[in-house]
């Protein structure tokens, strides 16, 4: 199966995702549990949506592995890996903020960031049906419309970052975002990585930074930057990931780096 075809999977199960995700928003959304940290929280929507996804790739491509958020890991017998968030940005979801998504990404190779290739990512929000994808070497897309991450004017980027749920990383974050602001038109804390990853692909954000991300936040997301040609990486010459992530075009992806220090 080609790239493209593991895109046209992905999409359909989004979508499919985003139908169970958004239904069970309106009927009203309770907190399942706490996990990492008090502040990080995941539903009973979460599960069940990424069960809904596990069950249709199992169907469909049984051979394959599989790394999602709520469920976790198995390898399989394929070079393909799923790499999973049912629902990015919870804790908007459980607030009724209509900025969340369903990221499916298929990655070949050995099933971690540094390693792993990725060929086709998807990041669907089903509270205003916006469906990002990406092919590795066929572009990012918004439905139809071919995305270009952007090149920044002269007041500055506007640029998204995150804070993770642990407060004890919270002081160091907070000093990392006085240090980029000067760079910055306005700074935003929207709340899902993989819509943040999805925004800077499509130019409505300039660039994107944040330490703490686990694969599924940025797999599906770090390929559309990357095919709308834009740039992502980690720590010190490494891959995206828990230490740090920063997404941008071209010229600010410099600025960034140098200002943040990786
Ligand atoms: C979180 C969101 C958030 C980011 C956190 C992630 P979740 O994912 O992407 O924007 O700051 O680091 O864990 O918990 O909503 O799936
Ligand atoms: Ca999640």
């Amino acid at each position: 199966m080609d790239a493209a075809a593991l895109a046209d999977l992905a999409l359909d199960i989004a979508r499919e995702a985003g139908r169970l995700a958004r239904t069970r928003r309106e009927e009203g959304v309770a907190i399942a549990a706490t996990k990492s940290a008090l502040a990080d929280i995941v539903t009973e929507a979460d599960r069940e949506v990424e069960a809904l996804i596990r069950a249709r790739l199992a169907a469909e491509r049984p051979d394959d592995g599989f790394l999602g958020e709520e469920s976790g890991a198995e390898r399989g017998t394929s070079d393909i890996t799923w790499v999973v968030d049912p629902i990015d940005g919870t804790v908007n979801y459980a607030y009724g903020m209509p900025h969340y998504a369903v990221s499916i990404a298929a990655v070949s190779g050995d099933p971690t960031p540094p390693t792993w290739t990725a060929l086709a990512g998807v990041v669907h929000n089903p509270a205003v049906d916006e469906t990002f994808h990406a092919i590795r070497g066929g572009g990012a897309w918004l439905g139809e419309h071919r995305l270009s991450a952007s090149s920044v004017g002269e007041a500055g980027g506007l640029v998204a970052t995150g804070f993770g749920y642990d407060p004890k990383h919270h002081a160091e974050d907070l000093a990392r975002v006085a240090a980029v602001m000067p760079l910055l038109r306005d700074l935003r804390r929207a709340g899902a990585a993989s819509l943040d990853l999805a925004y800077v692909a499509a130019g409505r954000l300039d660039g994107y930074f944040e330490r703490g991300l686990h694969p599924w936040d940025h797999a599906a997301g770090g390929l559309l930057v990357a095919e709308a040609g834009g740039l992502i990486t980690g720590a010190p010459g490494g891959a995206p990931g828990r230490e740090m992530t920063i997404a941008a075009g071209p010229e600010l992806f410099e600025r960034l780096v140098a200002t943040i220090g990786v």
